[in-house]
């Protein structure tokens, strides 16, 4: 029996805890100061010391064949979606599964770094030698002593847009693709954007894989496409595989439209993915002022019941130029963006960033309670308002009882005439 110990843990309803890890799960969660320190050996335990400890994160939106592609060959100069499109068209034209490896490595690292152990990652299938799905199937398994991997395969071009995305697409969950994407609002007309959705579904029904639709990513309220998602997804009963990412046009909606479609969408059990950092630089491109936000519904969503995730969406590429692969960097810029800066809001942008994105990779076995798995994230911070406060460094990621990544806090000295002294931001 291998045993780690993690105790004085500051849980994120306020509660002292000492969780106790055994051969990967958890164990048992007693009362702070209450299990024996003495049967575990010193390299087995860590004391939290009443910083805060959550489960591990999740990514649920991601695009690892482009990440660290920024400004090259060129930046994205006009801010666009469109742009960004063209850009990646540019680099990939190129692309090796060598060079997508190395660059998606890298940013898989971050992430771990930051406490997360799952990533849902996008790989382009409309490039006619399926590099980028290769690539990214090989790093699945290149990753996995710290990452769970998911791959999507998602026709970024569109799938009617040429006569062998289609193919393609299959053959990409041929070669091994865990989910199934679509981006109808790209496909050149109204009727193929409904087309793609449904030829998505099939794909997914077909193959027995779950959905993730890049979908309705645009301000144009004449985007309609989100309902025929959760249409299709209520009468073929996979609303609880399937994913609706982005759904931005829902902002530019009348309200008498969107609350049909927001109804539509809990009916479904769809769920939602936001993605702040590419979505508050990309939407409200083409505006003059006033200028949109563009972030879909959040709180209409998550008053109707909608399962709504925060996604990072790109590190580094040519949709979103910054990121360090950090999801409270997405989910701070959501406390601005969508006004969530309440303190009761909190609480919700913690359970969008732990039980929603778990929920939208499929996590069953998730969550600090016994009988789960034996994974947890430490921060540098005493509670959830201020680690999201500071985006406070992760002291320890232990994912299935073993350590994956440890961070050991900068220390800042300010010079006073007093004397120098340190200060700390975190705790
Ligand atoms: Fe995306």
């Amino acid at each position: 029996m291998t045993e780690y110990l993690v105790t004085e843990c500051r849980t994120l309803d306020g509660a002292a805890r000492d969780i106790v890890i055994t051969d990967g799960e958890i164990g048992r969660i007693v009362p702070a100061g209450e299990a024996d320190r003495d049967g575990v050996p010193a390299d087995r335990r860590y004391d939290a010391a009443g910083r805060l400890v959550t489960p591990p994160l999740v990514e649920p939106h991601l695009h690892l064949d482009a990440t660290g592609t920024a400004g090259d060959p060129r930046w994205n100069t006009s801010g666009t979606l469109a742009e960004g499109i063209e850009i990646w068209a540019e680099y990939k034209a190129d692309i090796s599964v060598d060079d997508i490896v190395e660059r998606a490595t890298r940013t898989v690292e971050w992430y771990a770094a930051h406490g997360v152990t799952r990533i849902r990652t996008h790989a382009d299938t409309t490039d006619p030698s399926l590099t980028t799905v290769e690539a990214l199937l090989e790093l699945e398994s290149a990753v996995a002593d710290i990452v769970d991997l998911q791959v999507v395969a998602f026709p970024q071009d569109g799938i009617l847009t040429d006569e062998t995305h289609e193919d393609l697409l299959t053959d990409a969950v041929e070669m091994g693709a865990d989910v199934i994407g679509a981006i109808p609002h790209n496909e050149h007309t109204r009727e193929d954007g409904v087309e793609s959705v449904q030829i998505a579904c099939d794909l997914a029904e077909r193959h027995d894989r779950p959905l993730d639709l890049h979908i309705d990513e645009t301000d144009d309220p004449n985007s309609r496409f989100t309902e025929v998602l959760a249409s299709e997804a209520l009468k073929r009963g996979i609303g609880d595989r399937t994913t609706a990412s982005h759904a931005t046009a829902l902002h530019s909606y009348n309200n008498a439209y969107a609350a049909k479609v927001v109804s539509l969408i809990a009916d479904s059990g769809v769920s939602v993915v936001t993605n702040p950092p590419d979505n508050s630089v990309l939407q409200g491109s083409y505006d003059d002022y006033p200028r949109r936000r563009g972030h879909t519904r959040i709180d209409e969503l998550r008053e109707a019941g909608v399962t709504v995730g925060i996604g990072h969406d790109s590190v580094l590429d040519p949709w979103y130029h910054y990121g360090v692969a950090d999801p409270l960097d997405a989910a701070f810029i959501l406390v601005h963006y969508a006004h969530m800066a309440g303190h009761d809001d909190v609480a919700a942008l913690w359970e969008m960033l732990t039980d929603a994105n778990a929920s939208v990779f499929g996590v069953t076995d998730y969550g600090l309670e016994e009988g789960n798995e034996g994974s947890l994230v430490v921060y540098d911070s005493p509670d959830a308002f201020n680690a999201l406060r500071t985006r406070a460094p992760r002291t320890l990621v232990l994912r299935n009882g073993a350590p994956v990544a440890r961070t050991e806090p900068s220390v800042t000295r300010v010079e006073r005439d007093s004397g120098p002294h340190t200060v700390d931001f975190h705790r």
